[in-house]
């Protein structure tokens, strides 16, 4: 009998039977031989069927498979050092579970539109199935990173009855005839989570209703939000760049295949070492400014904006300093200069743009009534906010990680829709 195994454990089976449980993703044949490419969701491999070596019967019934068919292959495991995977298969013998009807993906270009339109199929071909498993591994990076710190994962509502970030970009709700919105990020339920277990994190769905087209942004998004109690800006911006740098090697120690199916230039990533540069967003202003780009002190940073200054730096440069209006209610004014907060962006290189904002937070109890006033923020809904500083206030510090945005980075893929199994945009909802 063969053993059952995954295409990602083959190399164990060297010169041994095994039974691959899969579909067929392409196949050739030269009359005599047949070329079956298996896939099995861990990988791809070749299956060889040789007329001369198989009962007549297996020789027929391998002709009949058709793209996507689900198979069960069994062969003997051969090492081939030409082979992608370094490994082939000698087929013996196949079952068949089902025959697929013709396949609407075929192995020539297709626009993304199609693509989109069949993302539930197009999951399946070599680079998407690639960059969702680097997904896989930078999600279990970061809880591993945070879980060997001591971080607890909590989990935020994702129903919620005010704004956490800004009212502009809400997916409104009828909660049982009362208003509620879709999360549009679990922080301040974080900053709760943190004054009971110290050090938290959430890791989530998020939702904003803004009405942009760009490949950075989705309507849904998975974020990673670790808040922290006594720690303050600086303590902040060290354990972003050290999880950056965590996540960043093991993707390229594990996903080895995926960037290579991915034709991803590794060499940038590979410099992706702590501690990060930093420049403040006044610095940031007059280097634009030095640079042709028409741009006051206030301004929000567009696209163009942030990729001038990554390219100034070869690692993920922060953005540190902000103007204290353009930034969340939330934000701690920096005591030197109230007019700036203590925050920052962390902007990625090659052009991937922002993938953490992130700040201290505000623990003065006036400082924050005082601040909700003026952005007229209901303080009703806000009872339980304020009283984080009415018991036991810490300083305290946090950020937010976009999943989707990290992934696009690492990958190097151009588009933010790829990212995510089944993407959220403004003229998508389905499948
Ligand atoms: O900068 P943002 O809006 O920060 C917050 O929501 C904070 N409350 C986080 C915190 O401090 N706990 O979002 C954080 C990150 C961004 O840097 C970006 O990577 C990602 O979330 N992000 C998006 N990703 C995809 N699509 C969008 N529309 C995104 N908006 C933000
Ligand atoms: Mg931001």
């Amino acid at each position: 009998m063969a053993v059952v195994t995954t295409i990602e454990r083959i190399s164990k089976y060297v010169d041994q039977d095994v039974t691959i449980n899969g579909w067929l993703f392409n196949k050739r044949s030269s009359g005599k031989i047949q070329f079956l490419q298996i896939r099995d969701g861990s990988g791809f491999i070749q299956g060889v069927v040789v007329k001369s070596d198989v009962s007549p019967e297996v020789f027929e019934k391998c002709k009949t498979i058709t793209q996507e068919s689900s198979i069960m292959v069994t062969g003997s495991v051969r090492a081939d050092e030409r082979a992608p995977s370094g490994f082939e298969l000698t087929v013996k013998d196949v079952e068949i579970v089902a025959i697929a009807q013709e396949y609407p993906i075929s192995l020539k270009e297709h626009g993304t539109d199609f693509l989109m339109d069949h993302r539930h199929l197009w999951i399946r071909t070599p680079k998407q199935h690639a960059i969702l498993r680097i997904r896989d591994e930078i999600n279990r990076a970061i809880r591993d990173f945070f879980h060997e710190r001591d971080f607890v994962l909590v989990e935020p509502p994702i129903i919620t009855p005010a704004s956490c970030e800004g009212t502009t970009e809400l997916f409104e709700i009828d909660y049982f005839g009362q208003n509620a919105y879709l999360s549009q990020t679990g922080q301040l339920y974080a900053e709760a989570a943190a004054m009971a277990f110290g050090k938290v994190y959430s890791f989530g769905p998020t939702f904003r209703a803004e009405k942009s087209k760009t490949r950075k942004h989705l309507n849904e998004f998975w974020m990673v939000e670790p808040e922290m109690a006594y720690v303050d800006f600086e303590g902040n911006l060290k354990i972003q760049e050290e999880m950056i740098a965590y996540i960043v090697k093991r993707v390229l120690e594990n996903r080895k295949m995926e960037l290579k199916t991915l034709e991803r230039n590794t060499e940038s990533l590979e410099n992706v070492k702590a501690p990060f540069p930093r420049i403040t967003y006044t610095d940031a202003v007059k280097l634009l400014q030095e640079n042709g780009f028409e741009f006051e002190w206030g301004d929000d940073f567009g696209a163009p904006h942030e990729t001038f200054i990554a390219e100034q730096y070869d690692k993920p440069v922060f953005i540190t300093h902000f103007p204290t209006k353009m930034k969340a209610f939330y934000m701690q004014p920096d005591p030197d200069n109230p007019e700036v907060i203590l925050g920052a962006d962390l902007i990625a290189p090659e052009g991937y743009g922002e993938i953490i904002g992130g700040s201290q937070r505000i623990h003065d109890l006036e400082l924050l009534l005082h601040k909700l006033e003026e952005e007229k923020l209901p303080k009703e809904i806000y009872e339980w906010y304020i009283d984080l500083r009415r018991y036991g206030s810490v300083p305290h510090s946090g950020y937010g990680l976009g999943l989707e945005r990290t992934v696009a980075w690492l990958c190097g893929i151009d588009h933010i829709r790829q990212t995510i199994p089944f993407a959220r945009t403004l003229n998508r909802v389905y499948p």
